[in-house]
């Protein structure tokens, strides 16, 4: 997501930050910008696009005599990525401005109480509601601390914020709730950022933040509070011995693998502000505007397409919406028959696909409502959509699609929700079941990836030298058997099949030997039994079988069949478990194989290519 540093020191303040941000690029940013004080003035300076052009226009300034500063580059989440919508954002008051990562989910309503207490707007953002609110605060407190801890109080949702204030020129304050911050500890001069490449070239030695926690630093000191009552904590000092490039993969080996453990907080900043846990009800504002389609048509290609899939029998089940799902390359060529009132629901994380684009495009003109689904704010897909619904993922940087899938089903699942509302057949005790479930998910999701991590590095050490692999499943599961099945391909090389596991018979099952295993997608639900003889059949005829599935459950033990266990999660959720099992099997099965995970060959991360 978005980058901040924040730097109290000795040495010119707005070059060292610059350096910052150029560290912070590989997450991705579509407009950047600074603020400092210099002279007693507290100046933000911003640009859409490139860090260049932020550069050019300080290049026109003189900037040398801040010591003391901050910068930013956002990828945009509330609003467009324009230079008004860029981060740092001001109060309309004049005297501090903040940096922010994450979103603040009751924006609109504090927006609404500071417009009647006459502050002003000039951007579409949560983050100058923040701003005001902190600048609201502080006028009522004496101390700057204070009123920041008591605006993040009144503030919701999840964020990395860095404060800069007029009066205090060499302090910056900084605080976080579920995103990423921590302090880099130097002689002289103390940092902030939200990751550590930032500040790695001048210090190693760092402090994470915990949730709740507030911290200030000046050249020659830095506090950590806890943000509840304001006292101080005392904190661990960390020595980073990762080189660069390590660090911006947060440690991690690839970005992949990155992106894989991540998928806890996409799935919460995805379910951001779109559910009410008090109705059990999801409620997407994007579709405020939209009437519930007659039909629905989704299009996309690859992983999307996969996702598309996957929420097709939610919307027909919960939503009672009939729901048919196309690839675009294939909806493009085909003249195909769109109905009166049936909506064209496209799903790109790129939102560049040609094949995607070109579907849309075709839609539009014959005059069909088109809904986005997409990942990158500004992206054409997202432009020419009559309504968007951003997935709040972050940038993806692996070239193997991995949270954005998660993402996408989130949205899925909830805009499936959204429409069950108006003559739906989802009834409260399962809209329960399933938001509770959700709110579990990210932690659920947490516990088990280390350990679903080595099993797959074992299964991947026994089957990656197979001459081909099957991954069955039905229902739901068989969109997900068809991503295990494309991520294998993709990232090993490896010939594997994603199959309907009732279909088998009809003609695949001939390849099974006891070189060709099979991978069999068992959630504990209402088609086990039938997926259960689809194992046996495999399992009949000498294939080795591995079923990822629940616990506890008799009737496994049949011979040549082993489980790979996974916690049960209420109904569809069981996906955004199983779902990182075949990704971190296919990731294992490329690294044993001595595989570039990252940029696979052939592969582009965006097909602007028919
Ligand atoms: C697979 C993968 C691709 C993309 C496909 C669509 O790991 O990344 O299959 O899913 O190229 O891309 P988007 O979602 O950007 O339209």
């Amino acid at each position: 997501m978005c980058g901040i540093i924040g730097y109290s020191g000795h040495r010119p303040a707005v070059p060292l930050i610059i350096e910052g941000l150029h560290r912070l690029e590989y997450r991705g940013y579509d407009s950047s910008g600074v603020c400092f004080v210099q002279n007693k003035e507290l100046k933000v300076v911003r640009a859409e696009g490139k860090l260049k052009l932020l550069e050019d226009k300080l290049a026109r300034m003189e900037v040398s005599l801040a010591t003391t500063g901050m910068g930013h580059t956002r990828w945009a989440t509330h609003g467009a990525p324009t230079e008004d919508n860029a981060h740092p954002h001001r109060s309309s008051r004049g005297d501090l401005a903040i940096v922010h990562n994450g979103i603040i989910e009751n924006y609109q309503e504090c927006k609404a109480e500071l417009l009647a207490k006459g502050f002003e707007f000039s951007s579409q953002t949560d983050t100058e509601v923040l701003a005001n609110l902190i600048a609201d605060e502080h006028s009522s407190e004496t101390s700057l601390l204070k009123a920041f801890a008591s605006a993040l109080e009144r503030a919701r949702g999840a964020y990395a914020v860095a404060l800069l204030s007029r009066q205090e020129p060499d302090t910056v304050y900084a605080a976080r709730q579920s995103a990423p911050l921590l302090l880099g500890l130097g002689s002289g001069e103390n940092f902030i950022a939200s990751d550590i490449p930032a500040f790695l070239p001048y210090t190693r030695d760092v402090v994470f933040l915990e949730d709740g926690e507030i911290a200030r630093i000046t050249p020659t000191s830095w506090e950590v509070f806890s943000l509840a009552d304001l006292k101080p904590m005392e904190k661990k000092i960390s020595r980073i011995e990762w080189d660069l490039q390590a660090a911006q993969k947060g440690g991690y080996k690839h970005f992949m693998l990155k992106e894989i453990f991540e998928q806890p907080m996409t799935i919460s900043d995805c379910a951001a502000g779109r559910v009410s846990m008090s109705r059990f009800e999801a409620h997407l504002p994007e579709l405020e505007a939209i009437a519930k389609p007659s039909r629905l048509r989704i299009v996309a290609c690859g992983t999307s397409y996969h996702a598309g899939i996957w929420a097709q029998i939610l919307f027909e089940n919960w939503a009672r919406i009939p729901t048919t799902v196309e690839i675009a390359s294939e909806f493009r060529y085909r003249n195909a028959l769109l109905s009166p009132g049936e909506t064209l629901l496209v799903v790109s994380q790129s939102g560049e696909t040609a094949d995607t684009l070109a579907a849309l495009r075709i839609a539009k003109e014959r005059g069909s409502p088109i809904l986005g689904i997409c990942n990158v704010i500004g992206s054409s897909i997202s432009r020419e959509a009559d309504a968007i619904i951003f997935t709040q993922a972050g940038p993806e940087i692996s070239v193997a699609s991995t949270k954005a899938m998660t993402a996408q089903m989130t949205v899925l699942m909830l805009m499936a929700m959204h429409w069950s509302k108006n003559g739906g057949s989802l009834n409260r005790d399962e809209a329960r079941l399933i938001l509770n479930g959700l709110s579990d998910l990210p932690a659920k999701l947490s516990g088990i990836l280390p350990t679903l991590k080595s099993e797959a590095a074992t299964l991947a050490a026994r089957f990656a030298s197979s001459k081909g692999m099957f991954f069955l499943g039905r229902g739901q599961s068989y969109p997900l058997a068809l991503e295990g099945a494309l991520k294998v391909k993709e990232l090993s090389y490896i010939h594997a099949e994603g199959y309907a596991s009732g279909e088998m018979k009809h003609g695949p099952i001939a390849l099974i030997d006891q070189d060709f295993p099979s991978f069999v997608l068992l959630p504990n639900d209402d088609l086990f039994a039938k997926t259960r003889s689809n194992m046996e059949e495999v399992a009949a005829r000498k294939g080795p079988v591995i079923a990822l599935t629940n616990p506890p459950k008799s009737g496994l033990d049949i011979k040549g069949c082993e489980t790979w266990l996974m916690p049960e999660a209420f109904g569809p959720l069981n996906s955004f478990l199983m779902l990182p099992a075949l990704q971190l099997f296919s990731y294992e099965a490329a690294a044993y194989l001595g595989k570039d995970v990252d940029q696979p060959r052939n592969l582009a991360k965006s097909v602007t290519v028919e």
